[in-house]
């Protein structure tokens, strides 16, 4: 299939969804997050661009950029450079809309129905049919902290108890590319945290004990 038929058929796809999802390529989807009224605060990229999904071309695009704004009116797009902080939002013209994404590498990103111990939620994500989520970077971890509605989330990140110093993804390696650690994290402060979250947009170490919700990709 050339590509032009591709990107015509992609586009399809996108304004077929209009309104709720968007997406710009087969591997990354974008949802609504706000319709008006309401916007993200934080550091923006400007551009004029026509629709929505060539908005999104454009977020796709740039590491850190897990988030953008369309102004049905306007036309511009403003995509996300990075946060540094939890997410604070303001008011926004009723024609601003705000989408995340929630399908990276073909995966969806969703919050587990329960509040549970890792292990638990380990189990919970591969009952649906999935795995834990490692986000890529801080970013990420912020805006699932404020979408999921909860200042920490387990993810895909965990240690085997005799070792505190070397961490593992879900495929067992230890690289992660732009993820680093909250402020004074990993600490093990109560002598058994094995596993991750993220911890007000950082990473934290968090108790074998300790309920939360958590992030599976599926
Ligand atoms: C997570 O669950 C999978 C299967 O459900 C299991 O194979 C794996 O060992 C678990 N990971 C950890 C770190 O416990």
């Amino acid at each position: 299939m050339g590509v032009s038929l591709k990107w015509f058929l992609i586009m399809m796809i996108c304004s077929q969804l209009y309104g709720s999802l968007c997406q710009a390529n087969l591997f990354r989807r974008y949802k609504l997050l706000y319709n008006g009224g309401q916007k993200v605060i934080a550091s923006y990229t400007s551009y004029e661009a026509y629709s929505s999904v060539s908005c999104a071309a454009i977020c796709n695009g740039k590491s850190g950029c897990w988030l953008y704004t369309w102004n049905t009116a306007s036309k511009i797009c403003q995509v996300l450079n990075f946060l540094t902080a939890a997410i604070t939002t303001g008011v926004a013209p009723p024609t601003m809309r705000t989408y995340y994404v929630d399908v990276i590498n073909g995966k969806k990103i969703v919050k587990t129905p329960i509040s549970s111990t890792w292990t638990q939620i380990n189990d919970t994500c591969a009952n649906m049919g999935g795995r834990l989520h490692l986000p890529v970077d801080n970013t990420f971890c912020y805006i699932l902290n404020h979408v999921f509605g909860a200042i920490e989330l387990h993810i895909g990140l965990w240690r085997y108890p005799s070792d505190i110093t070397v961490w593992y993804n879900m495929d067992g390696l230890t690289t992660f590319p732009r993820l680093t650690w909250g402020p004074g994290y990993p600490n093990n402060a109560d002598g058994v945290q094995y596993y991750g979250t993220c911890y007000n947009g950082g990473g934290e170490d968090i108790s074998i004990y300790y309920s939360r919700y958590g992030v599976c990709e599926i």
